[in-house]
């Protein structure tokens, strides 16, 4: 992963201009240059991971409820494209094997770990990323933070990336006291500044802020000097770095 700041990540593939999450829009991410993508898991009550911002299936499905409630076999006949646009119509929600095997080696991978299905989502995630062993290309963040401890304690192999959406007083420091060896920051971009960034790479921390769509805040995020800028429209954020 070394290429020139800042990196590009599809936020749920290009989900500005594909339904989010889908293999459309992760395939959308690579044709538009992204350097990677940004994905949300969730987990089957049968142990499938699948790739779902939400909890349940309502806003980005044509069915209901909650997935940690549903087989993966109730899943995956499911429309998860046809809510964005007609011309998605038949996408489904895809599994995360899925996604691994669509994306190029070598292509920055985020998986965003949405609810921890106590404890069972992490060692299902260790069994696949064990399985297909690319930790060079993937980063796995949360909200929790907790998670992202157990599994680089579990492994310590893997990258893992703090997700936050607060002000920090020290970005840097609450990397380090979580006590294990971080990777990567995941900031909401109003909450980060040069500063911050600067901190963070001088303690060797990826600064990967999300999700930024507009002019004014790339330039704020590129002048802060960020390591990678997570876009819902990976096309829009390309041409903007090549002018
Ligand atoms: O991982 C960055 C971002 O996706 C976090 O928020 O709600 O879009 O998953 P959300
Ligand atoms: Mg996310």
């Amino acid at each position: 992963m070394n290429r020139q700041k800042p990196i590009v990540i599809g936020h749920r593939g290009s989900a500005g201009e594909a339904p989010e999450n889908t293999l459309a829009s992760f395939a959308l991410a690579v044709e538009q240059g992204a350097d990677g993508i940004e994905l949300d898991v969730q987990l089957t009550k049968d142990g499938e991971i699948v790739v779902c911002h939400d909890l349940t299936l309502d806003r980005t499905t044509n069915g209901s409820g909650y997935i940690g409630e549903k087989l993966w076999e109730d899943l995956k006949h499911l429309d998860a494209g046809s809510w964005f646009s007609e011309a998605f119509t038949g996408e489904r929600i895809p599994l995360l094997r899925q996604v691994f095997d669509l994306l190029p080696r070598g292509f920055l991978i985020n998986v965003e770990v949405k609810h921890a299905y106590e404890g069972k989502m992490e060692k299902a995630l260790l069994a696949l990323l064990r399985e297909i062993d690319r930790w060079e290309d993937i980063v796995i963040s949360s909200f929790d933070h907790k998670v992202i401890h157990r599994i680089k304690q579990a492994q310590p192999n893997a990258k893992v990336g703090v997700l936050y959406a607060a002000n920090l007083i020290d970005h840097a420091a609450y990397a380090r006291q979580l006590g294990v060896d971080v990777f990567s920051l995941h900031p909401y971009h109003q909450c980060i500044e040069q500063e911050d960034v600067r901190a963070a790479a001088s303690a060797g921390l990826a600064v990967y802020p999300y999700t930024v769509n507009h002019t004014a805040d790339y330039k704020r995020m590129i002048a802060a000097d960020v390591t990678g800028i997570i876009t819902d429209y990976p096309a829009r954020l390309r041409e903007f770095l090549a002018q």
